[in-house]
């Protein structure tokens, strides 16, 4: 199979990429059981691009349920070896409001009983690897570069708080957050990206903000529509720094 550029993993609100030509859909077996859903393979222009919808294309899959280890694995398996994360957020810091783009630099993990690494299979041999950067940061310049030609307004930098879901949190969970140093917060960033790491892959997160997170707005509570406006109008900014990103 010819080399796959760039691999995209969308999440709430982006199932399809939409301007992917010549596609060819991949029902991947992994030793770790089914991906969300068969895989994407096509064309952007002269570039090869995979893409997998993280929660099935119908997104019946809730965030604690994904199989992060069979769509990491599927994706390297088909020769990516740079995956963009595509995650939707709630917004904790004054400059992470709704409709803002980010490129994270840091993940703190406060999810609960996913299988989270690939070591974790009877017999496997165990493996620690470094994480302190949990992002490729070659990856999320690249990214970055490419929102700036766009003209796709991005924040740089800022910390992921992984929740587990598929709930919204408390306000005394997004004040803890806040105290650990959290900007984002969001259901599917972890394990991703350790999985990505441990198998060698290029991972950077391009995470799109569709609310407040609890108590962090004016309004008492999250309104699920607005939420879901939000990322309808967010998302349309991704394939343009996608397409930027490709074209370098
Ligand atoms: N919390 C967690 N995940 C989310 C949120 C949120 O407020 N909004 C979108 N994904």
């Amino acid at each position: 199979m010819r080399h796959v550029e760039l691999a995209v993993i969308g999440g709430t609100g982006l199932y399809k990429f939409p301007d992917l030509e010549q596609v060819e859909r991949h029902a991947v077996d992994t030793p770790y059981g089914s991906p969300s859903d068969s895989i994407v393979v096509g064309q952007v222009g002269a570039h090869r691009v995979a893409f997998l919808a993280r929660h099935g294309e119908s997104h019946t899959i809730p965030p604690h349920r994904v199989n992060y280890r069979a769509n990491v694995w599927a994706l390297h398996h088909l020769g990516a070896r740079r995956v963009v994360g595509v995650n939707a957020v709630g917004g904790i810091r004054a400059d992470m409001g709704p409709r803002v783009l980010a490129v994270p630099d840091q993940v703190i993990d406060y999810t609960h009983d996913r299988l989270t690494s690939f070591c974790d299979v009877a017999g496997a041999q165990v493996r620690h690897i470094d994480f302190s950067e949990p992002y490729t940061d070659a990856l999320r310049r690249d990214l970055l570069a490419a929102a700036r030609r766009a003209g796709v307004a991005v924040v740089d930098g800022g910390c992921y708080g992984a929740t587990q879901g598929p709930r919204l949190e408390t306000r005394a969970e997004i004040a803890r957050l806040r105290r650990d140093g959290c900007d984002l917060v969001g259901m599917t960033g972890m394990p991703e990206a350790a999985l990505a790491r441990e198998l060698g892959l290029d991972y950077a997160c391009l995470a799109l903000v569709a609310n407040w997170a609890a108590g962090c707005g004016d309004e008492g509570e999250i309104s699920l529509p607005e939420i879901y406006a939000n990322l309808e109008a967010v998302t349309a900014q991704v394939p343009k720094v996608i397409g930027a990103l490709l074209a370098g």
